[in-house]
């Protein structure tokens, strides 16, 4: 990749391929690595998504990991996923046409016009001390393709656009985004995060479904509680919350 311009806080290391940057960022946070490592590769051979999916990883895409080490309770590290959602939310939304319709789904997908553009998963160890030994963020963005075949339609910014994007711009973009999210995100808490996810989250009062582990649950989506759980609105005025889980659209 050219030469990339991040933000003195992010330290690259550039990769042609591994098996997936989660991986090898959670080998260098094992070994010490500091705040801020952001592993980039050009190819994955095993990109995970999440609940255990694939997560196709062809070259021309962005797929890279940032190692971070929150200083706060593991509950309030997981906010971490939405902070990461509006960073890619707002490296698109800076780089893509102005009538480019970026949209969040719960827990952390990006979407351009209704389909998936952009993954988060999350991956830490010490959930159960007081604080997280390290967190990985990893973010695949479909910048120059996408699969066909998958559960939940997906596209990519340039087929949406016709528009070409050099993937140091997107990295660059995101970098700056997330950096300013994660200051506001330190200094406020999670109400502003919650509040501009929520003001860009698609079907917001509409008809869906979640599938947890061992059951479907239809409702209307009620929006983020307070930290973040998705509420389920049923109907009987029950509502539920739910903190695991895949969103579906009525119309999709
Ligand atoms: C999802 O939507 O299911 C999450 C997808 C996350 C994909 C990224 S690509 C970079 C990093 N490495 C991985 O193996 N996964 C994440």
């Amino acid at each position: 990749m050219a030469a990339l311009r991040l933000p003195p806080a992010f330290r690259l290391v550039e990769l042609e391929q591994v098996t997936s940057t989660n991986d090898e960022a959670k080998r260098l946070a094992r070994e010490g690595a500091e705040e801020g490592t952001l592993v980039l590769a050009r190819t994955q051979t095993a990109g995970r998504g999440r609940g255990g999916r694939s997560w196709t990883s062809a070259p021309g895409n962005l797929c890279f990991s940032l190692l971070l080490r929150p200083e706060c309770p593991p509950a309030d590290a997981a906010q971490l996923s939405f902070v990461a959602a509006l960073g890619v939310g707002g490296a698109l939304a800076s780089l893509m046409p102005p009538l480019t319709d970026v949209e969040y789904k719960w827990p952390n997908d990006v979407l351009i016009s209704g389909r998936k553009v952009a993954g988060i998963l999350l991956e830490a160890e010490g959930v159960t001390a007081p604080q997280l030994d390290w967190l990985i963020v990893g973010v695949g963005i479909n910048v120059k393709n996408h699969p066909d075949n998958v559960e939940f339609p997906a596209t990519d910014m340039e087929w949406e656009t016709g528009v070409t994007f050099a993937l140091e711009a997107v990295l660059e973009a995101f970098a700056r985004h997330f950096q300013s999210w994660v200051l506001r995100w330190v200094e406020e808490g999670f109400a502003p995060v919650r509040a501009a996810w929520q003001a860009r989250v698609h079907g917001l009062g509409e008809p869906i479904r979640v599938r947890l582990s061992h059951e479907t649950l239809k409702g209307r989506f009620a929006g983020l509680d307070d930290d973040g759980a998705l509420l389920l609105d049923q109907g009987d005025g029950g509502r539920r919350r739910i903190t695991a889980g895949d969103v579906f659209f009525e119309d999709g």
